[in-house]
């Protein structure tokens, strides 16, 4: 069974509310009434009721039975507001403009994940990343114990002698710009609980990556990745975590045997720590143009999920998403 048929069987033994805050654009009503269909979530799209529905009836989406709520007039908007500003007063937001944001369908999803009317949330297909993560980061937060939210991009790769057969667990590959040392620890351990307590990775081993293999080059942004890796160990010593390695030494066990000898992750690595989000985010994107991998994202780190899809995603890809934050909200 591949990873996403894992994810699917985990979301339909405990189906899960999910939000759909762009609810009348077509690939997002096609996605769910697939959910509906499919047992794999309960869906709740938001819009304008009529829009909605006529949108849904023009590309042949059925929503028998899918909730769909319009923040302008529905009976939660002004408890939502309260609530906003109640979370939001100290930072200056005013009793107005929190009656505003909670009439805007990302805010309104928000809290409905906050306030425990949705298990969670994905969007994107209309939405930047930034026009989600910042009312999430603020209005949601970090489970506790978590400073830094990142995300994983789960890594299908037709080559099965990689990774746990084929999957590899990237990090981060759309958060944060320029993480610090602490931040890349964090990060890495927060990535190696992604790949065993959602994709089922048995023993996670977390490669710390850079240009430099163990001392191979010297440079301070080595430096940092060979910091973040003491941090990182010090942080779950019971992790099989190495760096700095480079991809392939992290890779293929005979350049991992001669870089980077007796490492328990070198060369059978299945989580990859970039250290920043231009490499992170250059590397997912060349494994699935180039490699033929499927890619799949998740944030981690919020205390309740929501998560993101490229505006260039298919109705699958939001299906897929849906179905791994009903995992997510199901821990
Ligand atoms: C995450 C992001 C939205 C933060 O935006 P920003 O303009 O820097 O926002 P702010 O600094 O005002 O932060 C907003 C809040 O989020 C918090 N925050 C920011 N980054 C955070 C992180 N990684 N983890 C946890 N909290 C974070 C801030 O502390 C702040 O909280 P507060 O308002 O309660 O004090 C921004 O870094 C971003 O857009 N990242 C994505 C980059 C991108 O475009 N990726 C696309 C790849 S596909």
């Amino acid at each position: 069974m591949s990873m996403i048929e894992r994810v699917y069987a985990k979301a339909r033994a405990d189906v899960k509310r999910i939000v759909l805050p762009e609810g009348d654009e077509e690939r997002t009503l096609l996605a769910a009434a697939r959910l509906k269909a499919e047992g794999l979530a309960e869906p709740i799209l938001l819009g304008n009721e009529a829009a909605v529905r006529a949108e849904a009836a023009r590309v042949g989406a059925d929503l028998t039975g899918l909730t769909v709520l319009d923040p302008e007039t529905s009976e939660k908007t002004e408890s939502y507001a309260e609530a906003l500003y109640e979370l939001r007063k100290a930072k200056g937001l005013s009793r107005e403009a929190a009656g505003s944001l909670a009439r805007d369908v990302m805010y309104y999803g928000i809290l409905m994940v906050k306030l425990g009317d949705a298990d969670g949330l994905v969007s994107g297909a209309v939405h930047t990343t930034g026009d989600m993560l910042r009312p999430a980061l603020q209005i949601i937060k970090m489970k506790p114990g978590i400073h830094i939210v990142s995300s994983s991009f789960l890594m299908n790769c037709p080559n099965h002698a990689l990774g746990d057969e084929g999957l590899l667990v990237y990090a981060d590959c759309i958060v944060n710009p320029c993480p610090t040392a602490e931040e890349l620890a964090e990060i890495a351990v927060t990535s190696a609980y992604t790949a065993r307590d959602l994709c089922g990775v048995e023993t996670p081993r977390v490669a710390l990556l850079s240009f430099s293999t163990k001392g191979s080059a010297s440079h301070e942004l080595v430096t940092k990745v060979q910091k973040a890796v003491e941090l990182a160990h010090a942080l779950a010593p019971e992790l099989l975590l190495d760096g700095e390695l480079q991809p392939d030494a992290a890779l293929v066990p005979e350049v991992g045997a001669r870089k980077a000898p007796g490492s328990a992750v070198a060369g059978k690595a299945n989580v990859l720590i970039f250290p920043d989000l231009q490499s992170g985010n250059i590397a997912y994107k060349l494994t699935q143009r180039i490699g033929g991998a499927e890619a799949y994202a998740v944030l981690q780190g919020l205390a309740k999920p929501c998560n993101d899809l490229s505006r260039g995603c298919s109705v699958q890809d939001i299906v897929n998403t849906a179905a791994l934050t009903a995992v997510q909200a199901q821990a």
